[in-house]
């Protein structure tokens, strides 16, 4: 549960209607690194690829840093003006620590000590044999999965969000050291609303659906 007096956990209907991408936040209102990093790990929940969690997340919270980020992000002021701006980043390596996941589910109980071993193994020599353009992909895909789910855990408690492909992805990891395994998936400012995000429409679904693949 929230650490914070914010707490509104809405049910899933209204977080999913009611999230709008911001772009005008208030630049007093300040996110605890508690409840982030709550936020956080609710994102995490997100699945991905034989669990390999490869996400990782750099979170711009200092002012300073948020400054810093500004002309990376095409001058986006809900960089700055957000609590804090989070850049998700995909390790191409993160599944180097199938082992240190899979230990996590023994001591849990939620694996024997052979199936993670075989696991581990399987994995290793699957995603140690994979180029970095499908590492990069996947890393990509599995971003995606948490990202969204960053987007609706924040709306969940009364905070808005707005992600952001609008940056500069080579100076990013130049201007802030990034190592070059990380790969930027997006941005996303997380903080409370000054104005509203503005609604937006949906194609309608059967236009997007095709029903056993008729009409592709
Ligand atoms: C991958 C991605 C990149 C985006 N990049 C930006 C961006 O750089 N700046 C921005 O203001 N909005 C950006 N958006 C937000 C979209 O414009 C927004 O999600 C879309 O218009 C639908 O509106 P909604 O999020 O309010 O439902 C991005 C969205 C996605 C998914």
């Amino acid at each position: 549960m929230s650490v914070t007096s914010l707490e509104t956990i809405q049910d899933y209907r209204t977080v999913v209607r009611e999230r709008h991408s911001v772009r005008h936040y208030d630049p007093n209102w300040q996110i605890s690194q508690a409840e982030l990093m709550e936020i956080l790990a609710e994102a995490s929940l997100a699945p991905s690829s034989s669990n390999t969690q490869s996400w990782r997340f750099f979170v711009f919270h200092d002012k300073e840093l948020k400054q810093r980020l500004l002309p990376i992000a095409n001058n986006q002021q809900q960089v700055v003006d957000a609590s804090a701006t989070v850049a998700v980043l995909g390790d191409i390596e993160g599944y180097k620590r199938i082992g240190d996941i899979n230990d996590i589910a023994v001591a849990k109980e939620y694996m024997t000590p052979e199936f993670a071993e075989q696991f581990t193994a399987n994995s290793l020599k699957l995603y140690g044999g994979l180029p970095p353009e499908v590492l990069t992909r996947i890393s990509l895909v599995d971003g995606g999965l948490v990202s969204m789910q960053l987007m609706l855990s924040a709306k969940a408690r009364g905070y808005d969000t707005v992600p952001m492909g609008g940056f500069n992805a080579a100076k990013l990891v130049e201007e802030f050291n990034i190592p070059s395994n990380l790969v930027p998936v997006m941005l996303i400012a997380i903080g409370r609303a000054a104005t509203p995000g503005r609604k937006t429409s949906r194609l309608p679904i059967e236009q997007v659906t095709f029903w056993n693949g008729e009409g592709l």
